[in-house]
């Protein structure tokens, strides 16, 4: 059963990863609004992937004995001054839920919590692909600058990326066109 300071920890971190989640897709809008659509996509898929990581907590809790408690999903940034800031706040985004899993990994240690271990291992390893992921794209679209058709690359790159199987996200799954 798990012990009730990390349930508390997890509930918390079952709002961040809800909160990237919505993080995300308001970042998709951003995108779409744009017309810069592969940065929409590759948005969207995101915001898939930070749902599974929210119930990948919700179910642990469930298995381990504990009670979700959701809270409040604060108010979001809905506006970018360019495609650049807005992948500079994902990746230092990526870094503040770095820091919560290592707050996570420390509180499951202190409280001898072993069976949590795999699941933030799990995490952890996660975390170094989101970091890299979303620090690569700041790279790249600091390194293309001004330049539009170096923008446009990379929105077509990015457009590549692919959803999560069952994924609803994309818009053929709710009756509109892929792009
Ligand atoms: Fe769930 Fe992007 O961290």
């Amino acid at each position: 059963m798990i012990g009730e300071r990390l349930n508390r920890a997890i509930n918390d971190q079952i709002k961040n990863e809800l909160e990237s989640y919505y993080i995300y897709l308001s970042m998709a809008a951003y995108f779409h609004s744009k017309s810069l659509d592969g940065m929409g996509h590759w948005m969207r898929c995101q915001a898939h992937e930070e749902m599974i990581h929210a119930m990948k907590f919700f179910q642990h809790v469930i298995d381990r004995g504990g009670q979700v408690v959701l809270q409040d999903v604060r108010q979001l940034k809905t506006e970018w001054s360019s495609p650049l800031e807005a992948f500079q706040d994902a990746f230092e985004h990526e870094q503040f839920i770095t820091g919560k899993i290592n707050e996570l990994t420390t509180i499951a240690r202190e409280e001898k919590d072993y069976a949590s271990e795999p699941m933030l291992a799990w995490f952890s390893d996660e975390q170094i692909e989101e970091e890299a992921s979303t620090g690569k794209i700041t790279d790249e679209l600091e390194m293309v600058g001004e330049d539009k058709s170096g923008l446009l690359m990379i929105d077509r790159e990015l457009g590549q990326r692919a959803y999560p199987p069952g994924s609803p996200f994309g818009p053929s799954a709710v009756g509109g066109e892929d792009a």
